[in-house]
């Protein structure tokens, strides 16, 4: 058995939770929006054709703020495909997912279904093949009371009262040559930039967030967000990143180190904005939006995987099979988000149905919940308050991650991963939430928590998350092989902690006064 030591004290806090940290994302992509949450003549679809057994899914999975519609999709985007009488709205090539997008499902259902799931729409415009001009007029449609082309024309689809949208992602991955109409940074800063100005002054209310880097393996990577912040510093509040953790190696110690590097990402991002404001001496701080975050690579660099031929509605595509190893490695990226909550104020979890996705649906039939449910369930539940700074003393290990970027490997080296990952979140009334990874294969760690300035602390709920066998999934027939259990031996003595945590597992406790 290992040990480890924790520190943590109560006045030491990284930052606070925003609430949007809890995010997913729901694209028109294979079976996430048609078959996923919406499927008219399902058995538990509401007169809507929101499928309700889902909707109850979503509520348990607790995700706060939702993506939409895309992705690569939103870049051939056109809105306005998407509003009016259903009956006349025109089916079209999707170009990002070579399937046909009937379009009979659009904005405004997707803003009732926010409301029906009781989660915050965050929309993305289209800034590849359309520009500013599509964006601020939808933004007008979405927000503005009456009184004009845009507005009214809302009214007149059935819905009187304006959407009020906060939350504005200008265009997604435009650093990515895969993007329609793919841009250089410089040339997306100032599309993004005139972007931000007109749809602020359509609705001065929104926040707005601009496209980073689709990865830190893009060849790109900070140039782009040094030169994009540059253009837009003064008219966004937020840039993006994306990371999908991959196991192609098979090699199971490196996959579960690997969400360190989003640790990595995120203090290199702020280290470049933070230096874009250095320079006009401004005390402005932008914050991150990590918009795209899983675990995805079984279907990803496959392109049967990706694509079926024929132009489809809806394929079963991207549709990733998650194991209790997977789970464990986006554990790990839950305590990355965490643990940079005084920057990250917003993430989305990519994305919510069927395609690379906590939870899965059978076409007219059932809906379960995938490994990776858990995880995020935990850290929206529980993860809400001050993230406390935990000073940790464990063993490490030395690895390599891999990271395919076109034909090329990339490979980042680890020197000093600890097998102990946490994340400690003091909550209302003394409350403390310890969210905790045991990256060691084989021997069990032995935890001893010190936390200061919390009184008498007592257990009100301890979870484990392991399986004996790592590629153990959940299926439709055996939709609970990987489930919590009670976490046992959770020893609590005034502010003192002891637990123990088994070989590659993830543990959750919280701990009242
Ligand atoms: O989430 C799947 C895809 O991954 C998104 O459409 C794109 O933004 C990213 O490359």
């Amino acid at each position: 058995m290992r040990k480890a030591r924790v520190l943590v004290d109560s006045d030491f806090a990284i930052g606070h939770t925003d609430p949007r940290l809890f995010g997913a994302f729901v694209e028109h992509l294979g079976r996430c929006v048609y078959g996923g949450i919406y499927e008219p003549g399902h058995p538990t679809a509401d007169e809507k054709g929101f499928r309700t057994d889902v909707l109850a899914l979503v509520k348990e999975l607790g995700p706060t703020i939702i993506r939409y519609p895309g992705g690569n999709f939103v870049s051939g985007y056109n809105w306005e495909d998407g509003v009016g009488p259903v009956e006349r709205r025109p089916a079209r090539l999707d170009l990002a997912w070579f399937s046909t997008e009937p379009n009979t499902f659009g904005t405004n259902e997707f803003l009732d279904w926010c409301k029906a799931a009781e989660v915050e729409p965050m929309l993305a415009v289209n800034l590849g093949t359309r520009d500013g001009d599509a964006a601020r007029n939808l933004v007008e449609y979405c927000n503005h009371r009456s009184g004009s082309a845009w507005s009214d024309l809302r009214r007149s689809h059935g819905w009187n009262e304006p959407h009020n949208v906060r939350f504005w992602c200008l265009g997604n991955e435009m650093d990515g040559p895969w993007q329609m109409q793919h841009k250089s940074a410089a040339c997306y800063g100032a599309v993004a930039r005139e972007a931000a100005k007109m749809m602020r002054w359509v609705d001065p209310t929104i926040e707005l967030a601009v496209c980073g880097s689709s990865g830190r393996n893009m060849p790109t990577f900070g140039q782009w967000e040094d030169t994009v912040i540059e253009h837009t510093f003064d008219h966004v509040d937020y840039i993006s990143l994306h990371t999908y953790l991959n196991n192609y190696k098979q090699d199971t110690a490196s996959f579960l180190a690997s969400a360190d590097l989003m640790d990595s990402f995120i203090e290199e991002v702020v280290a470049i904005a933070d230096a874009v404001a250095a320079k006009r001496r401004s005390s402005k701080r932008m914050m991150l939006s990590f918009d795209e975050w899983n675990v995805w690579y079984r279907t990803r660099r496959n392109r049967a995987d990706r694509v079926r031929e024929g132009w489809p509605v809806a394929p079963a595509i991207l549709e990733e099979i998650y194991t209790m190893e997977d789970a464990l490695a986006f554990a790990g990226a839950c305590i990355s988000l965490l643990n940079h909550a005084d920057r990250v104020r917003s993430a989305c979890l990519a994305q919510l149905v069927n395609a690379i996705a906590p939870i899965m649906t059978e076409p007219g039939g059932g809906a379960w919940r995938q490994t990776i449910f858990y995880p995020f369930a935990h850290m929206s539940r529980l993860g809400r308050g001050r993230v406390l700074r935990t000073r940790v003393e464990s063993d490490s290990y030395e690895t390599s991650c891999f990271d395919p970027r076109g034909k090329e490997e990339l490979t980042f080296r680890l020197p000093n991963v600890p097998y102990l990952k946490i994340a400690a979140v003091a909550g209302d009334a003394g409350s403390l939430s310890l969210f905790m990874l045991n990256r060691d294969l084989q021997h069990e760690v032995d935890v001893t928590l010190q936390a200061r300035g919390f009184g008498n602390l007592v257990v009100s709920e301890a979870l484990e998350l392991c399986h004996d066998d790592l590629q153990m999934t959940n299926t439709k027939d055996a939709p609970a092989r990987v489930k919590p259990e009670p976490l046992q031996a959770v020893r609590v003595d005034g502010g003192l902690l002891g637990a123990t945590l088994k070989p590659a597992s993830w543990n959750v406790i919280h701990l009242s006064t």
